[in-house]
């Protein structure tokens, strides 16, 4: 079996940068995630985070999940559950404008740490995308401008845990989707695994590793380089053992950001007529909210019929 793809980000400075800058490549064609070693960000503040991370979901999080799978009856389940996930989550806003002071329950320091985790995140996720932008041979900022819109990016963070699932053949963690966004950076538990990519046709582990952060690309980049990059299946499969911490951020564009393939990309004559849609990022996040779990070609189809019944419409007003 291949290698799961796992970037040294320091060898981006020295003799072997085009040999990394291929690796990237390679990952972000037929991957689709990749993890990244040396990305700058300090292993104390990530050590940080995870302890309160930790903390908060015994202290705030663990009962009310257990009152939940009680409530639903799940530990008892004998055929598979398609409709949940075996996962406990809160969620935090960064960019356009932060909410980590608002969140309730969150103690000062831990809020303190996931301000001062997605600042470096933040840095990361444009850095990341200039180094795709080199690779895809598109001007250094294309894709930081893609996704500016008139507020600049939309910048999150899903805090999640799977505690110990009893059946996690009938229930998973988190089912399989691709996701909606631009570039995720995801911050994984290092001794709990369960994140699995789909490729060729195979579920495939994304290795746990301490002080990594995993990337993977969203149906946004898919689209705007005109399916050079793909998003891929994943899913989260909860351990009969053990509690999985899994901290997600996602760096996308702004809600009224104009998402289209590059023309740079499109290469071919005939490309034009089966070309991947151009839409408003807002609305294909509403279209996502309702078939998350499904695949992402329909969700292609249905902005590509939106944006033809506009240009008609169009055509009509100024007729
Ligand atoms: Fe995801």
């Amino acid at each position: 079996m291949e290698h799961f793809p796992v970037i040294n980000m320091d060898k981006l400075d020295g003799e072997e940068r085009n040999a990394t800058m291929e690796m990237i490549n390679d990952a972000c064609e037929n991957w689709g995630f990749f993890e990244l070693v040396n990305h700058g960000i300090s292993h104390e503040l990530m050590d940080t985070v995870e302890r309160l991370t930790k903390e908060h979901y015994k202290k705030c999080m663990e009962q009310r999940f257990k009152e939940m799978v009680a409530s639903k009856g799940l530990e008892a389940v004998q055929s598979e559950i398609d409709d949940l996930d075996w996962e406990s989550t809160f969620f935090l806003r960064h960019l356009p404008v932060s909410n980590v002071s608002e969140v309730p329950d969150l103690e000062e320091d831990h809020r303190k740490a996931l301000k001062e985790f997605a600042v470096g995140l933040e840095k990361l996720a444009e850095q990341l995308l200039d180094l795709l932008c080199e690779n895809l041979g598109l001007e250094k900022g294309y894709l930081k401008k893609a996704f500016y819109g008139s507020k600049g990016p939309t910048f999150g963070t899903k805090v999640s845990n799977y505690p110990p699932c009893p059946k996690p053949e009938l229930i998973k963690g988190l089912r399989a989707h691709t996701d909606a966004g631009g570039i995720i950076l995801l911050f994984q538990d290092d001794q709990v695994s369960g994140l699995q990519l789909l490729k060729d046709g195979e579920w495939i582990g994304v290795p746990p590793m301490r002080h990594s952060i995993v990337i993977n690309l969203g149906d946004q980049l898919e689209v705007i380089t005109n399916g050079k990059y793909k998003s891929v299946m994943h899913r989260v499969i909860a351990q009969s053992d053990g509690n999985r911490m899994s901290i997600a951020s996602f760096y996308n564009p702004g809600s009224d950001a104009v998402i289209y393939p590059a023309p740079a990309l499109i290469e071919k004559e005939e490309e034009k007529k089966h070309v991947y849609p151009k839409f408003v990022f807002e609305d294909y996040m509403k279209l996502y909210a309702g078939v998350k779990f499904q695949a992402k070609e329909p969700r292609f189809e249905a902005m590509k019929a939106m944006e033809n019944a506009a240009t008609s419409l169009g055509q009509i007003a100024t007729a």
